[in-house]
Parts: structure tokens; C-alpha cells; sequence
């Protein structure tokens, strides 16, 4: 990696502004449902601690759009750092001004504290530069370990790097390094398997991985937009009818640059989007018209599993299917399976499909699950990440 990292410099005495993604699912109760993002930095803050830093954690939870909301506050989310940690996590109910400022005067080397939510002001997703001047003053360097938040220009992600020298923590580091060699040196062959609703979402990541990969298997509700661009009738399911033509196109890039695309050959239909809705298997050509396709078919699977068996570089992002019901989960977790015992490098993005591997158990078998939703996806589009760019060059 071309970015300096935490192993570049000294923390002794210093007090460390650390951006961290703890945008974590959290249920009615503030439970956190799954701490991953918040385990996966522990390296880090163990490391600067070790070093005798003092650490403010800045951090954002959820999309609040009118200032303080107390479902919107980051107090459940250092509770639980501090039991992970095994150390006291003061909290600051502000992250900038007088409440903020006073408790990083205070911190000692080796104390912890995090701020409440950054976006509790509008000026941290405008990349406010005074805002960004108020962060950085609580600290002596900046460390960015929140891959997940990178593809946002904020001021906590870039803003401050104006201000403060500014390099990467380790899960930075680790997430850069697994994706970079997809994105730049995969060992091939190389396949990708991309799912999910739409294709909107997903269209500059399929583009930029059909210049790039061996082989790109296509399930979930997007498929739909390419069954229809094959000609074919997909009655009441997912459609995006605008990106029929989009879909034809990638089809045709698919061949000219010689990429095997794999499309659904089958699919499990319904006539009811609900878990108990009777269903069956048809080939993509005989979709009736009030059905709609909800998970890939069997032959499909078998497709994407043979595709997918001798690979040396396997990304996959996104559902095959409506895999949070039973009836329609068979085809994201046979990919889960084939995706984990696979002898491939793999890298795994995307909350839906590392909520499958974990269904099925095989978490554990993957090489790299990214902490990114969003920030991986723009990463495998090819796209600079601003959090990235903004830190200090090697
Ligand atoms: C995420 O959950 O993907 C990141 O924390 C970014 O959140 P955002 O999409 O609200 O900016």
C-alpha cells in the first residue's frame, strides 16, 4: 500500500482523532445485533493504546437529518466498546465545541473516548471546513479506519485530513490491501458474482468488473433486467424496464471482451411475495405471467458452483435471492457454500451476503470479509475513495 499507516509514526503523548464505521444494526431495544465492524478495529485502538496514545473515536450511526435524536446516539455503541476493549470508553454527548473539547484535555495516555454521532451536524456530510477545524482540534493526528465511510468526502473522513497529518489504521490497511489485488493483481481465474435487487445500484461495479474478471455470474432481483434483455418474459417480477437496454449492452461487452457471462438459466417462482407463497422451479423462458422470479433455480446454482470451483479470485456482493425467507434463500446460501470451500481467494462484501455465510456457518472459510457495503462496491467500480486519497502518501 502507497498510504502511511499507523506503524509510520509515534503516538507516544499524542492524542489520536481515530474515524472508525460503527454503523452497526442495532435492534428496538439498542441492542447491537452484529458488532463486526466494531471487533474489527480493535487492532488498532489496541495498538495506539500500546503505543501510549489517548484516543478519541469519531463516528457516525445512521442517516439523522435534524440534528440530535437520541435513537440516533452513539452511547449503546461505546458501552459495548468498552466491553470489548475490557476498558472504560468515556462518552462526550457533543463531537466538537466546549463538551468535546473539554473531555480531550482531560484524556490521559491510554484513555478512551468517543464522540456522539458526527452527523448530529450537517456540516459533517457537507465537509464543512470550520467543522473540520473543530474535529481536528480535539487531537494531534488523525488515524482513518473507517473503510466503510471512505466513499463519503465528510469532514471527520476527509475534511480533517487538511488539518491534521492523517494515515491508516489497520482494518484501513487490511481492506485496502484484500481488495486492491482483486482490483489490480487477482490471481485468476477470476470470478465475481454479483447480486441484490437492482441494477441500478450495482452498474458501474458490474462495468468495471467485466474488464477485469474471468468469469461474472449475475442472480437476484437485478438478474431479472438481464432475463428480459435476453427477450425473454419475466411477468410480475423486479424489473428495471429503463435498464433493459443498459443490460443488452453489458451483455454484448460480456462477448466481445470474452468474459463468460453467466446468467440464470432457471428461477424459483411465486405469485405472492411472501414467505408461504406456494412456488416452482421454471426455466427463465417459461416465467408465467403473474409470477415473479424470487431466487435462482437449481440448474442455476449448479452453474454458478462449477463456475465458481476452480477460481483462484471470487468477490462476491449481493443476494441471489429473497434469502431472508426460507422458500427463497436455497440459491444465495448453495453460493455461500460453494463461495466457502472454495480454495480461492475470497472476498466477500455487502451486509445481505455475509448475513447468508453466517446462516450457513462458513464466515469463518471466507478470506476477506469487507466492513464496506457501499465503499467496496465504489472501490471494485474502479472509483478513488476520498477517505483514502486524503491520507498521507508512503
Ligand atoms: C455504511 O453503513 O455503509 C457506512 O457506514 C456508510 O453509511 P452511509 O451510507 O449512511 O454514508
Amino acid at each position: 500500500m502507497n498510504k502511511k499507516t499507523i506503524r509510520d509514526l509515534s503516538f507516544k503523548g499524542k492524542r489520536v482523532f481515530v474515524r472508525v464505521d460503527y454503523n452497526v444494526p442495532m435492534d428496538k431495544a439498542g441492542n447491537i445485533t452484529d458488532d463486526t465492524r466494531i471487533s474489527a478495529t480493535l487492532p488498532t485502538l489496541r495498538y495506539l493504546l500500546e503505543q501510549g496514545a489517548s484516543l478519541i473515536l469519531g463516528a457516525h450511526f445512521g442517516r439523522p437529518k435534524n440534528g440530535p435524536a437520541p435513537e440516533f446516539s452513539l452511547a449503546p455503541v461505546a458501552t459495548h466498546l468498552s466491553s470489548l476493549l475490557g476498558k472504560e470508553v468515556k462518552f462526550a454527548a457533543d463531537c466538537v465545541g466546549p463538551v468535546a473539547e473539554a473531555a480531550a484535555q482531560a484524556l490521559q495516555p491510554g484513555e478512551v473516548l468517543m464522540l456522539e454521532n458526527l452527523r448530529f451536524h450537517s456540516e459533517e456530510e457537507k465537509n464543512d471546513p470550520v467543522f473540520a477545524k473543530g474535529l481536528a482540534a480535539l487531537a494531534d493526528v488523525a488515524v482513518n479506519d473507517a473503510f466503510g465511510v471512505s466513499h463519503r468526502a465528510h469532514a471527520s473522513v476527509e475534511g480533517i485530513t487538511k488539518f491534521l497529518p492523517a494515515v491508516a489504521g489497520f482494518l484501513m490497511e487490511k481492506e485496502l490491501d484484500f481488495l486492491g489485488r482483486a482490483v489490480t493483481n487477482p490471481e485468476r481465474p477470476y470470478v465475481a458474482i454479483i447480486g441484490g435487487a437492482k441494477v441500478s445500484d450495482k452498474i458501474g461495479v458490474i462495468a468495471n468488473l467485466l474488464t477485469k474478471v474471468d468469469a461474472l455470474l449475475i442472480g437476484g432481483g437485478m438478474a431479472n433486467t438481464f432475463i428480459a434483455a435476453q427477450g425473454f418474459s419475466v411477468g410480475k417480477s423486479l424489473v428495471e424496464p429503463d435498464k433493459i437496454p443498459l443490460a443488452k449492452d453489458l451483455i454484448a461487452q460480456a462477448k466481445t471482451s470474452g468474459v463468460k457471462l453467466l446468467l440464470p438459466s432457471d428461477v424459483v417462482v411465486a405469485e405472492k411475495f411472501a414467505a408461504d407463497a406456494a412456488n416452482r422451479v421454471v426455466a427463465v423462458d417459461a416465467i408465467g405471467p403473474e409470477e415473479m422470479a424470487l431466487d435462482i433455480g437449481p440448474a442455476s446454482s449448479a452453474a454458478f458452483a462449477e463456475a465458481l470451483a476452480n477460481a483462484k479470485t471470487i468477490v462476491w456482493n449481493g443476494p441471489m435471492g429473497v434469502f431472508e425467507m426460507d422458500a427463497f434463500a436455497k440459491g444465495t446460501e448453495f453460493v455461500a457454500q460453494a463461495v466457502a470451500h472454495s480454495q480461492a481467494v475470497s472476498i466477500v462484501g455487502g451486509g445481505d451476503s455475509v448475513a447468508a455465510l453466517e446462516k450457513v456457518g462458513l464466515a469463518d472459510q471466507i478470506t476477506h470479509i469487507s466492513t464496506g457495503g457501499g465503499a467496496s462496491l465504489e472501490f471494485l467500480e474502479g472509483k478513488v475513495l476520498p477517505g483514502v486519497a486524503a491520507l498521507a502518501d508512503k
